[in-house]
């Protein structure tokens, strides 16, 4: 099967904190879940996915290309990153020159660029916003505005760090079903999560992360049974009891 993403043995290290032998696999197609507490090393590992760090040994491949500097603006278009805070990652003055940005970049002709903005804003629910500045949008509608940007630039992976963090439980079921359209176009998701309703509802395999370390990776049927997986899933709160209450409809 092919990768859409492999991690082989990969170290890093911050001051005080190590990153420690991971190997982590997501294949093309699947939708799967890095899990850990606060802390583990979920963002630095994508980080090192998205080559904004690089690793002081091990490999990483995404689509069979090795990450490499000569290899990272390519593999760049491969993938979405949407960042667990929006504010990271809007800075054009309006929503419209924001999802804009990166398929001109692209150095797309002028009616493909409106075409893609067009599509990307219609596809998460914002294209009544497109003159919004975007420092006047909600988290929510930020957060979808980012996603915008991402998939204007048709990535075949997406790596989405928290992607519901912060939002109510109406805009987690808009999220999941915009995610649950990309997917069945065929996009390979990796996301962050500390929260176990989305690994059991919501991926095919988990691997948790604890301390720089992976403890677990296998599917997600069997995680729960495992203590390594439980006791690296944060608090499930208010929201985890909105959602078991509301599954049903959450995922029809
Ligand atoms: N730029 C940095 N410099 C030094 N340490 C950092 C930096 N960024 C993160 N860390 C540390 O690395 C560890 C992992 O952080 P992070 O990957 O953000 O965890 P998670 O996303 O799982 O919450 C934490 O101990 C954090 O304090
Ligand atoms: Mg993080």
């Amino acid at each position: 099967m092919t990768c859409a993403i492999d991690v082989n043995h990969v170290f890093f290290r911050y001051d005080e904190f190590r990153m420690e032998d991971i190997t982590l696999q997501l294949h093309v197609g699947q939708q799967k879940a890095l899990a850990g507490l606060n802390g583990s090393g979920k963002t630095t590992l994508f980080k090192l996915l998205l080559g904004l760090l690089e690793p002081e040994s091990g490999e990483i491949f995404i689509l069979d290309k090795k990450l490499t500097k000569d290899s990272l603006w390519e593999i760049r278009q491969d993938v979405g990153f949407l960042f667990q805070n929006p504010d990271d990652q809007l800075f054009a003055p309006t929503v419209w020159e924001d999802v804009a940005f990166g398929p001109r970049n692209l150095g797309l002709p002028k009616e493909d660029i409106e075409d893609r903005v067009e599509w990307a804003l219609d596809r998460v629910g914002m294209s009544r916003f497109l003159n919004r500045p975007v420092n006047q949008l909600s988290h929510g509608e930020a957060k979808r505005v980012a996603l915008a940007g991402i998939i204007a630039m048709r990535p075949s992976i997406l790596i989405l760090d928290e992607p519901f963090s912060g939002l109510d439980f109406k805009m987690v079921k808009k999220m999941i079903s915009i995610f649950q359209k990309l997917r069945q176009e065929g996009a390979s998701i990796l996301f962050t999560t500390h929260n176990s309703f989305f690994i059991k509802n919501w991926s095919d395999s988990v691997a948790v992360i604890k301390e720089g370390r992976i403890v677990y990776d296998g599917p997600t049927t069997e995680a729960m049974r495992s203590r390594a997986v439980t006791e690296n899933v944060g608090d499930w709160g208010q929201l985890q009891k909105e959602m078991l209450y509301s599954r049903r409809t959450l995922l029809e």
